[in-house]
């Protein structure tokens, strides 16, 4: 199956193949090629160039017969999907009376303390029947596609029992299967301790590290492991035991870090080698120095700090030191409730003051190397997959972020 899609005002996202993250000023670049033509083949992106390179004696590129599918762009933008490598879209039922609990003042550590929160999550999660939970993560997953998402990451976390963990972990592997998206998994058996440990943490991580990460790697069932490094949550001990017991199995990390706290949870998790560590709302410049010359992306969650009113990363003075950063959108039921990546473009333009190009970057390659699909998604490029976005009639890549609720796709090719 042969695709065409031409007469494109300007082809967005160009990237050599070997590029697999954007680090430091590189990430105030897109290159793009206006008035272009993009070819995609079996789902594969097989040739793209100018307009003139395609019909150079202006023939009439619609009345060839060497595609079998030509969509006239008609001056429209053509950029690649979101990836979005930070969510927890899979949940059951949704936690508005805490929305209001938040706005009558409780914090989000005041609502978990009282065994709220993530707890309230597991409780119904674990009352939620396989199928149920797949419906419902279905949907969001639904969702987010529509709205330009092309690959996601999903976290575990919300039963923390053996068996609810399984089953969230089976049911993302069916979505993996079914969706229309890319999907990774994540275990994150150490988001909150379980209700049946409260009190005995130490023995919540041992009961982690000695019988869910055998089981979870048994099955297969995850590509990565997380844990909640911070205040409240998970020490830097109790994540170093997790993480390197996840090592013996081959499970790289993805760590939450800094979002309640300087948690040191991103020096742990440059130090075992994690792909990113993701929240850094609360940083210092040492987590900064930690991260300079590590595979290690820095993963922002503006959504949450919209959500909750917290302090938005310091994206800025990453890309100053030279860093590369991603930006997700950690779609959950407690701290950000919306999977919308053009709204995460847009608060990391308005709110952490990062140039379209810079956040564009950031929630396209980077994120893709985020979640370690950078060699298949996260810019146009020859061979990477065909998953591209044709926008309405807009004049820029800047407006996406700054017309910020305008619907501005007309497509979505998969
Ligand atoms: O990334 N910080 C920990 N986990 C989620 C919130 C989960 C919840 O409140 O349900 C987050 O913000
Ligand atoms: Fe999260």
């Amino acid at each position: 199956m042969k695709t065409l899609i031409y007469n494109i005002k300007e082809l967005i996202g160009i990237l050599p193949k070997e590029v697999q993250r954007l680090e430091g000023e590189q990430m105030g670049g897109v290159s793009s090629i206006k008035n272009a033509y993009l070819i995609i083949k079996d789902g594969i992106i097989d040739a793209f160039g100018k307009m003139e390179e395609l019909a150079p004696n202006g023939e009439n590129i619609s009345l060839s017969d060497e595609f079998e599918k030509k969509i006239d762009a008609e001056g429209r933008l053509v950029l690649p999907t979101f990836c979005d490598s930070h969510t927890h879209i899979c949940y059951s039922g949704t936690r508005e009376n805490e929305f209001v609990d938040k706005i009558n003042g409780l914090s989000y550590e005041e609502i978990a303390k009282r065994g709220g929160g993530i707890l309230n999550s597991a409780d119904l999660l674990n009352k939620t029947s396989e199928d149920s939970l797949y419906e419902q993560t279905m949907e969001r997953v639904k969702e987010i596609a529509a709205k330009g998402t092309g690959a996601v990451e999903i976290k575990s976390g919300y039963a923390l029992t053996l068996e609810g963990e399984l089953k969230m972990l089976r049911v993302i592997k069916r979505v993996k299967e079914t969706a229309p998206l890319f999907v990774k998994s994540t275990f994150l058996g150490a988001h909150a301790v379980g209700r049946a440990f409260v009190g005995k943490q130490d023995e919540y991580v041992e009961h982690i590290c000695k019988e869910m990460i055998p089981a979870v790697a048994a099955e297969h069932l995850a590509d990565y492991i997380d844990v909640f490094c911070d205040k409240g949550f998970f020490t830097q001990k109790q994540t170093e035991e997790i993480l390197s017991e996840g090592a013996k199995y081959g499970l790289v990390p993805k760590i939450h870090a800094n979002e309640l706290d300087v948690s040191g949870g991103v020096q742990v998790g440059v130090k075992y080698k994690a792909l990113s560590v993701d929240h850094l709302e609360r940083t210092t410049d040492a987590e900064i120095e930690s991260l300079k010359g590590t595979i290690t992306m820095a993963t922002m969650l503006p959504g949450a700090s919209f959500f909750l009113g917290m302090p938005y990363g310091r994206a800025k003075d990453y890309i100053k030191a030279g860093l590369g950063v991603a930006l997700a959108s950690d779609y959950n039921p407690g701290s950000s409730p919306s999977g919308d990546m053009r709204f995460v473009m847009a608060l990391g333009c308005i709110k952490m003051k990062l140039t379209p190009e810079e956040a564009f970057n950031a929630c396209t390659i980077n994120a893709a190397y985020a979640m370690g699909v950078s060699n298949l998604y996260g810019s146009i490029t020859e061979g990477k997959r065909g998953n591209v976005i044709i926008t309405e009639k807009i004049p820029s890549l800047a407006h996406i972020a700054y017309y910020h609720h305008t619907p501005f796709i007309s497509q979505i090719i998969r």
